[in-house]
């Protein structure tokens, strides 16, 4: 039962603790900070106005409702200008880089860019790939002595994978993982000016480097991600602009890669901490699928995503106005017990399993089934090429980021 409006209203403006998501348990832990919001004030307003949703019903509610939609988070960057050491820096190239990302484009663009990349998304051979790169990388692995599964395995494997099915060339990834890395994290909340002025240069090189593959492209035409948006460009009535195909392959490279590290290194983890867990999946590969989605279930990849009310709109008896925010809890819906038995527990039987991890609704991830290929490829190569691997779990360090979820470094031991 959700919270009597008053009661929810007067718990939202005084219990302020209940939303405290920058102290340093909550960034290691924050699955208790859930509960209470779910238990306490599931539709939780924040003194600054904005709204935090934490159930599995409302957070699909909001995610589905009409009078709700992504925020333009680009355009903060449009104008911006950062003084750092008495010199100006323009943070546009953030903007230029981010202003045509999927995410924050609202009808009727969301839906003519998206249909764009799903007409040649299933002509590109993500299985093949996939093999490819974890070949290489347990070659890798196997001459280290000491692995940390996010440096050796996790991290690597997006960033190849999508690099290669993109058309970039092997020689920049390292360039690309911190482009990558530097980009994943600008949206989040309460960056500092020095990590702004990273991700604006980041932001600017990666333009720059995209540009040159995209001209490359043109001049000898190849059968890549980036060869085919051209095509599906030069192929479609309204053709898209160069600027916007060069900031929608930034989105595409950009939101798979921590994503899919954390889903690798979040499951890893989770599977050390629930070894019963491990051993049925090592003797019975064939709950790999459930297993995998029990993994972004569990200890979700991306946590918290943002809309706006475009109108008065009530939600579970609060009544959120138009123009306040809502940070909408992934992380928390999947584990709310109203919807999932047992949701602390990790459990790769579970049947009924419609987590949101990926989202929901008309911005439901597009790189679903890359990301779930990788994984489903990645665990039994785990499993059975490095049986006693394990995430040394006291060494694990969890990295500092709001939105996103995931380990910055994930020593392992053998067991
Ligand atoms: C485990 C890995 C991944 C997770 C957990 C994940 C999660 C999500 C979530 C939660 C959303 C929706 C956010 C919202 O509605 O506010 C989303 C959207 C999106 N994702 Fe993923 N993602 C993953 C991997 C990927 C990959 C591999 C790609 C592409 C290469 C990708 C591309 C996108 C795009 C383009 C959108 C925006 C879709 C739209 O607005 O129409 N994601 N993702």
């Amino acid at each position: 039962m959700n919270a009597p409006a008053s009661q929810g209203t007067l718990m939202g403006k005084g219990l302020s603790t209940l939303w405290a998501p920058f102290s340093p348990i909550n960034r290691i832990n924050p699955y208790p900070m859930y509960r209470s919001l779910r238990e306490l004030d599931p539709v939780h307003q924040l003194k600054t106005g904005d709204w935090v949703v934490s159930r599995y019903a409302d957070v699909c509610t909001v995610l589905m409702d009409k009078r709700i939609d992504v925020i333009d988070m680009p355009s903060y960057f449009r104008d911006k200008t950062l003084t750092v050491n008495d010199t100006a820096i323009e943070m546009y190239p953030t903007y230029q880089a981010s202003y045509n990302w999927l995410l924050y484009l609202r009808r009727p663009m969301h839906g003519r860019t998206r249909e764009m990349v799903m007409k040649i998304w299933p002509s590109l051979n993500f299985a093949e790939c996939v093999q490819a790169v974890l070949a290489e990388l347990t070659a890798e692995m196997a001459r280290k002595t000491a692995i940390d599964l996010i440096d050796d395995f996790a991290k690597p494997l997006p960033v190849r994978v999508i690099s290669r099915l993109m058309g970039f060339p092997d020689s920049h990834i390292e360039q690309l993982k911190h482009w990558g890395e530097r980009l994943a994290t600008v949206f989040e909340p309460m960056l500092t000016q020095t990590e702004m002025v990273e991700i604006n240069q980041a932001a600017s090189d990666f333009l720059v480097f995209i540009d040159d593959c995209l001209t490359a492209h043109e001049q000898k035409p190849v059968d890549t991600m980036i060869g085919k948006l051209l095509a599906q460009r030069s192929a479609d009535g309204q053709p898209m602009d160069r600027d916007d195909l060069i900031s929608l392959i930034a989105n595409l490279f950009v939101a798979g890669e921590e994503t899919t590290r954390n889903l690798i290194g979040n499951g890893f983890a989770a599977l050390t901490a629930y070894p019963d867990q491990y051993e049925l999946l090592r003797n019975q590969p064939e709950l790999l699928k459930p297993a995998v989605e029990e993994m972004l279930r569990y200890d979700s990849p991306v946590q918290i995503t943002s809309r706006i009310a475009l109108e008065d709109v009530e939600i579970s008896g609060q009544t959120i106005r138009a123009g306040e925010q809502i940070y909408v809890c992934l992380g928390s819906a999947n584990r709310d017990e109203r919807q999932f038995e047992a949701a602390d527990r990790l459990e790769i039987t579970r049947v009924k399993n419609k987590h949101l991890a990926f989202g929901y609704g008309s911005h439901f991830c597009l790189g679903a089934n890359l990301a779930r290929m990788q994984a489903m490829q990645a665990f039994p190569v785990l499993i059975q090429q490095f049986p006693d691997l394990r995430a040394d779990l006291s060494k694990a360090v969890q990295r500092k980021n709001l939105l996103l979820r995931g380990f910055g470094t994930l020593p392992t031991v053998r067991v």
